[in-house]
């Protein structure tokens, strides 16, 4: 495989230009609309094989780290490209990351030591990783659907003196098959029904493809969840929250935003979408919303505070699972 040498032109393009070296059935970014909404209601997983396209996980690896061995190539120029369009995509993932630390300290300030950690992506780098390693008696699950992201965890796990002595699971599938995901989970054990679960859906949630009902993801967890039990959840969108933005500025924000997505379709699918604060709101509707309620990833807990919004914008809120009703 050799990489592409020619001026890269945004939005056009392969960045190889031999032909995929994964055969084409196997190739994912040859599905059709159709094979991915069906296959991402599937259990267990995505087969996602190829390497001549970039992975989420590796570009995030590649813009956080540059240098990183997480990141191939390939991912390295959509993460160069990410940058030239979203100057402000680096502190985007920081402010991740730093959102996910956050819920999981309040979370073991509540008394929650069980984490599921859904599309985890590379747990060397990962912000969950990192707080739940800090805690004596915390467990997390990870879960991802891309073999390679899989592969890097499991030796990175096997090789980490702390977590070898730990309980920790490492699973292969799909992380919005919730029914199924709970199942064996609560099956084998790996997490606990009669104790809270904090769940995390860092940047993944926006990843639904549009014809599967996002808000049945959240009602499903509501469902199968002990009461009380948290989710954090995160959602790309091209509106900024606060109304103090200029048009020109809320115009930049769309624009750019459309980009970025633009880009992030070279990955191998599923492909982010953005969307309203409203319709962030009806996807997580089945939870009691912690305050500031609906904010921004950069400022929960706090209201959000962001004065001009950059993409990718993403909107942030931490929900508990109601207890159940005496008429359910
Ligand atoms: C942008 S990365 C975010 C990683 C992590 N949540 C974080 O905050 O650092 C998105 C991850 O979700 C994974 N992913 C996307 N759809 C998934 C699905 N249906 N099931 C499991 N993992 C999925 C991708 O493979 C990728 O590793």
């Amino acid at each position: 495989m050799t990489p592409e040498t020619a001026p890269f032109l945004e939005g056009r393009g392969p960045y190889w230009p031999d032909a995929c070296t994964t055969s084409a059935h196997a190739c994912p970014t040859a599905y059709s609309g159709e094979d991915r909404i069906r296959m991402q209601r599937r259990w267990p997983g995505i087969p996602v094989v190829c390497r001549c396209h970039p992975h989420p996980a590796g570009v995030k690896a590649a813009l956080l780290h540059p240098g990183t061995p997480l990141a191939n190539e390939c991912d390295r120029r959509l993460a160069d490209e990410l940058a030239r369009i979203a100057p402000h995509a680096r502190q985007a993932v920081i402010d991740s990351d730093a959102f996910t630390g956050r819920v999981i300290r309040h979370a073991l300030a509540d008394g929650i030591t069980q984490f599921l950690d859904l599309g985890c992506g590379h747990i060397a780098t990962s912000a969950a990783h990192a707080a739940v390693a800090g805690h004596p008696t915390a467990t997390i699950v990870h879960v991802d659907h891309d073999p390679h992201v899989d592969n890097h965890n499991l030796a990175d796990l096997t090789e980490d003196p702390i977590l070898m002595t730990r309980p920790r699971t490492l699973i292969h599938g799909n992380a919005f098959a919730i029914g199924p995901l709970l199942t064996s989970l609560y099956r084998t054990g790996a997490l606990d029904p009669s104790r809270q679960v904090c769940v995390l859906l860092v940047d993944i949630l926006y990843y639904l493809e549009a014809a599967n009902n996002a808000r049945s993801v959240i009602r499903r967890l509501v469902k199968r969840l002990p009461p009380r039990s948290w989710v954090a959840v995160n959602h790309l969108t091209n509106r900024a929250l606060s109304t103090v933005d200029s048009p020109s500025g809320q115009a930049a924000l769309r624009r750019d935003t459309d980009r970025w997505c633009q880009a992030m379709a070279r990955c191998v699918p599923p492909h982010p979408q953005a969307s309203s604060r409203s319709e962030f709101a009806r996807r997580i509707a089945d939870l009691d919303l912690l305050p500031p309620m609906i904010t921004t990833t950069s400022s929960w807990p706090e209201p959000d505070t962001t004065r001009l919004a950059r993409a990718p914008y993403t909107l942030a809120a931490v929900g508990r699972v109601p207890e159940p009703t005496a008429a359910a």
